[in-house]
C-alpha cells in the first residue's frame, strides 16, 4: 500500500498529520501531487467545530495546486499527466435546477472539499478532471493555491455587477474583503474598505487600497458620503459576517445601489426593509464561485491582484497542525498562510 501524509481532524481541536493511503483516481478523475495548499478561514472553522455541515474525522484543505501524475478512466477533459493545475473545489451534480442554469456553486447537492468530502491538505489528491484549471507557467504553486480565496472575492464583485468609475464599499479587511477591494480597483472602481481593526486598515493602505475607514473611530456613512460626493456607494460588499455590518450595508448603498452578502453571519439580522424599497436596492448573496478560476489566475499573473502580498508565511506539511492551532488562537497575527507541501515540485 502506497502511503502519504495528510492533515486530519479526528474531531474539533484534535488535528494531526497522519499517514494514510494515496487515493486512486476514479472515473473522470486525475491524481494530483500537491505542491501547495492554502489555509482558509473555513479550515479554522472546521478545527473549531463551528461548521455544522462537517462530519468528523475529516481530511481538510480546499485551496490546492499541484501536478497531475495519473489519470483515471473516462473523460480527461483535455487534462494530461504533467499538467500544473489548480483545483476548483466545489463538486456539483450538473443535473439540478441551479446547475442547469450554470449556477453550479448553488448546486442542491454541492460537495465542498474538507466539509462534505475529504480535502487535499496532503501529498496527493484525486479530483474530477472537469474541475481542474491549468496554471500559467509564470505562477508558482503557492500563488496558484491562493486563486481560490481570490475567486470568492471576484464572485462577490461579479454578483454586484461592478462597473469602472463606481464606488465599492467593502466591509471587512480580512483576506476576502481586502482582496475584493484590490479586485474592485483592478476593475477601475474606487474601493472604500471598512474595518474595526486599525492594523488591518493600515495593511490595506500599504497594499494600495484607495480609501479606508475605521468604523470605531468615525461614522462610515459620513465618511462614504464625503468620499462619494453625497452619492454613497453603488456597490456594497459585506465581507465581515458581523450582524451590525450587514444592517449598515443599507446605509452605505446609493439609491438604486447593489448590496452583496459574502460574509457568513452566525445569527439572524433584522433589517429596516422600508429602506430597501425607498432606495430600490438590489440585495443578493454570493457563495463560493462558479467558473471564475481562469480569471482569478489571470489577475494574479498580470499582478492586478498580487496575492503574494497578503501571504503571511509558508510552512511545511508537518508544521500545519501547529500553525492551524496558532491561527485559531491569534487570528489577527495572520492574513494568509500557505503550506508548501512539495518545495521541489516543478
Ligand atoms: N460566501 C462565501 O463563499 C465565503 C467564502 C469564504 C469566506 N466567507 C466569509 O467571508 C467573511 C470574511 O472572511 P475572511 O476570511 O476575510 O474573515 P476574517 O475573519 O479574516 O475577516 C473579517 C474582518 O471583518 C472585520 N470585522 C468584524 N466585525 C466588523 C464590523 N462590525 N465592521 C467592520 N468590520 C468588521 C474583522 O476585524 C476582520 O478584519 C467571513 O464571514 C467568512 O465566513 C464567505
Ligand atoms: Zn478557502
Ligand atoms: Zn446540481
Amino acid at each position: 500500500m502506497a502511503t502519504m501524509k495528510a492533515i486530519r481532524l479526528a474531531q474539533p481541536f484534535d488535528i494531526t498529520c497522519v499517514t494514510t493511503e494515496i487515493p486512486h483516481p476514479r472515473e473522470n478523475e486525475a491524481l494530483i501531487k500537491i505542491g501547495a495548499a492554502g489555509i482558509c478561514g473555513s479550515d479554522i472553522g472546521a478545527f473549531r467545530g463551528t461548521n455544522s455541515l462537517i462530519r468528523y474525522p475529516r481530511l481538510i484543505g480546499h485551496e490546492l495546486a499541484g501536478k497531475v501524475v495519473a489519470l483515471g478512466p473516462g473523460d480527461t477533459h483535455g487534462i494530461k499527466v504533467g499538467d500544473r493545475v489548480v483545483v476548483d473545489p466545489y463538486r456539483y451534480c450538473g443535473a439540478c435546477y441551479p446547475c442547469s442554469i450554470g449556477r453550479t456553486n448553488c448546486c442542491e447537492h454541492l460537495q465542498v472539499l474538507g466539509v462534505h468530502v475529504d480535502g487535499g491538505m496532503a501529498e496527493y489528491f484525486a479530483h474530477p478532471t472537469n474541475l481542474l484549471v491549468r496554471i500559467p507557467d509564470e505562477l508558482s504553486y503557492v500563488q496558484a493555491a491562493m486563486a481560490e480565496p481570490l475567486t470568492i472575492s471576484l464572485h462577490g464583485i461579479h454578483r454586484g455587477r461592478l462597473q469602472a468609475g463606481e464606488y465599492c464599499a467593502v466591509i471587512g479587511a480580512g483576506p476576502i474583503g481586502l482582496v475584493a477591494g484590490l479586485v474592485a480597483q483592478g476593475y477601475k472602481a474606487h474601493a472604500i474598505l471598512i474595518d474595526i481593526v486599525q492594523e488591518r486598515l493600515d495593511f490595506a493602505r500599504r497594499l494600495g487600497i484607495e480609501h479606508v475607514v475605521n468604523s470605531t473611530k468615525e461614522d462610515p456613512s459620513e465618511a462614504i458620503r464625503a468620499i462619494t460626493g453625497g452619492t454613497m456607494a453603488q456597490q456594497v460588499l459585506e465581507c465581515s459576517g458581523a450582524n451590525v455590518a450587514i444592517r449598515n450595508t443599507l446605509d452605505y448603498a446609493s439609491n438604486a445601489g447593489r448590496i452583496v452578502l459574502t460574509g457568513w453571519p452566525k445569527r439572524e439580522t433584522s433589517l429596516p426593509t422600508d429602506m430597501i424599497t425607498k432606495k430600490e436596492l438590489d440585495i443578493c448573496g454570493a457563495r463560493t464561485s462558479a467558473g471564475e478560476f481562469q480569471e482569478a489566475l489571470e489577475l494574479i499573473r498580470t499582478k492586478q491582484v498580487d496575492m503574494t502580498r497578503i501571504l503571511t508565511e509558508t510552512v511545511d506539511l508537518d508544521q500545519a497542525p501547529r500553525i492551524i492551532q496558532d491561527i485559531e488562537r491569534r487570528p489577527d497575527k495572520y492574513m494568509k498562510v500557505v503550506i508548501l507541501v512539495d518545495e521541489s515540485l516543478s
